[in-house]
């Protein structure tokens, strides 16, 4: 679809409020419904799924260490807007259609808030999963500053329930932040970047088959969805009026399956001051960000001396990553644009810091468990590839089981041809290095043998995770300390198309 670039004011969703609040605890609700909303200047209004009738959803705020309850309210029709797939995992004809589950990513919480997969539920709390335990969720945000973002996790439809609209931001906000004098109010503004294709009376369009259909299927499971249009903040390709000073950004890759690799086309740097999971030791000068389904950078961008300047953020992450289509710089090479026309409204007293926060390095040695786990691929009784964790199965039995306050180091074993972003529940970790292995070696004998060098993570990387990518035949390390609950997670693929056939395993932590 032909949509005129950069004619929609970027949108800054709105920041939801507590129902009631007072020392010890505060409580939200946050319902879903359809409905429709404007998602480009020249595109008819689109059908879509959100949370207090916005898509993306609203924003919340809040400390380090409230107490935040929220009850995610399901209000959704019964039929659902996207084509469901009924022959994978959690998405047989027995399941309702439209169930929904809210997971906070990247936020450490009791399981039974969590968001388990199987603990979804219908309209009303009428139906409910089978790991369905409460209705009202519990956050204790034990996190320092960083940002979140909640969205929906049902098993076998996340894809469709995330592509129709079902996610936000959840910021987490601290002392320690405050006094590092960082852009903020006005000028500190999250930006979700998601990509979607549209049919042309505006309705969203997600495929129903793939490329070659499958015989005797009416509706398949995509191995992946790369949309031709570049949504911010849900607007498509939008602009943003800046003063020139410093913003602060949070970037999101919230798409299916599309990598972002960002950069400013004026040449000037992103100085990242936050991984996934919070501040880093210190600011690094980036000129690309690289951004996996699910990773986030926030990143600071001074727009100073830039009086009357456009700047557009590009995209040259071929689709897949790394090695796809390159990308057509007309389209989803072109993500938004800032145009530097306000007048500055105050002096600019926001800094960027030399030190933030110390990075306390997890050191190898310090691990009591190394587990070895294969990224692999089957076919399925239709011919289809299927990715899995491990060669095993959603429902097969339990085997990633930590201890609590255990540090295991984990080494993601990639023997697809396929890059996939990893992400686990409940903990943060710590890239390690990455290296190029014998793969056919592995596959026959079982013996990991390195055929190149360590690599240390990239700048970028240097910092709190908690989706790492695991690019193809390579080993990519992470360490991380299970804790502070115990109780049953989950960790898999970000590539939603992966994570619901079947790249999901359950992950208990144990007392
Ligand atoms: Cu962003 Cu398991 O999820
Ligand atoms: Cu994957």
């Amino acid at each position: 679809m032909n949509l005129t670039k950069f004619v929609d004011k970027l949108p800054i969703p709105p920041v939801i409020k507590p129902l009631r609040k007072d020392s010890n605890h505060t409580y939200y609700e946050a319902t879903m419904t359809e409905f429709k909303q404007s998602l480009h200047r020249d595109l008819p209004e689109t059908t879509v799924w959100g949370f207090e009738g916005v898509y993306p959803g609203p924003t919340f705020e809040v400390e380090s260490g409230e107490k935040v309850f929220v009850k995610w309210i399901n209000n959704l029709p019964e039929k659902h807007l996207l084509p469901i797939d009924h022959t994978i995992h959690g998405a047989h004809t027995d399941a309702p259609d439209v169930r929904t589950v809210i997971h906070l990513h990247g936020a450490s919480v009791e399981w039974e808030s969590d968001g388990y997969p199987e603990a979804w539920f219908t309209n009303g709390f009428q139906q409910t999963g089978p790991y369905f335990s409460k209705e009202i969720y519990r956050y204790d945000n034990y996190m320092p500053a960083c940002t979140l973002w909640y969205h929906d996790h049902t098993l076998g439809i996340t894809r469709l329930n995330v592509y129709a609209g079902l996610a936000g931001f959840y910021l987490i906000r601290n002392q320690r932040e405050r006094e590092l004098y960082l852009p903020s109010g006005r000028f500190d503004i999250p930006l979700i970047i998601q990509d979607k294709s549209f049919n042309p009376d505006g309705s969203l369009l997600y495929p129903r088959q793939q490329e070659k259909p499958v015989p005797g299927l009416e509706t398949s499971i995509v191995p992946e969805f790369f949309g031709d249009t570049i949504l911010v903040n849900g607007k498509v390709w939008p602009y943003l009026n800046v003063e020139p000073r410093k913003y602060r950004f949070r970037l999101l890759n919230a798409s299916n399956s599309r990598f972002y690799r960002l950069r400013l086309d004026s040449g000037q740097l992103f100085y990242q001051i936050a991984t996934d999971s919070g501040l880093t030791e210190s600011p690094v000068g980036l000129h690309e960000v690289i951004l996996a389904p699910a990773e986030r950078s926030e990143v600071i961008v001074d727009f100073t001396n830039l009086e009357g300047k456009r700047i557009i953020m590009t995209n040259d992450a071929p689709a897949p990553y790394p090695n796809g289509e390159p990308v057509n710089p007309d389209t989803f090479g072109q993500v938004m644009e800032f145009r530097v026309v306000e007048p500055l409204s105050s002096i600019d007293t926001s800094t960027i810091p030399a030190f933030m926060v110390p990075f306390p390095k997890r050191r190898v040695q310090e691990a009591s468990k190394v587990r070895f786990l294969g990224l692999t691929r089957k076919k399925d009784q239709y011919g289809r590839e299927v990715m899995l964790l491990d060669d095993k199965d959603w429902d097969a039995p339990i085997s990633e089981n930590p201890k609590l306050g255990q540090t295991e180091v984990w080494y993601l074993i990639n023997l697809t041809n396929e890059v996939h972003p990893i992400h686990l529940h409940l903990v943060d970790f710590q890239v390690i290095d990455r290296r190029n292995f014998d793969v056919e070696k592995y596959k026959q004998k079982g013996v990991l043998e390195y055929t190149g060098p360590a690599n240390p993570p990239i700048p970028q990387e240097r910092g709190r995770k908690d989706t790492v990518i695991a690019y193809a035949h390579q080993v990519t390390r992470i360490i991380m300390k299970f804790g502070p609950y115990t109780g049953l997670y989950v960790w898999h693929c970000h590539i939603l198309e992966h994570e619901d056939y079947v790249m999901m395993r359950p992950l208990r932590v144990i007392p």
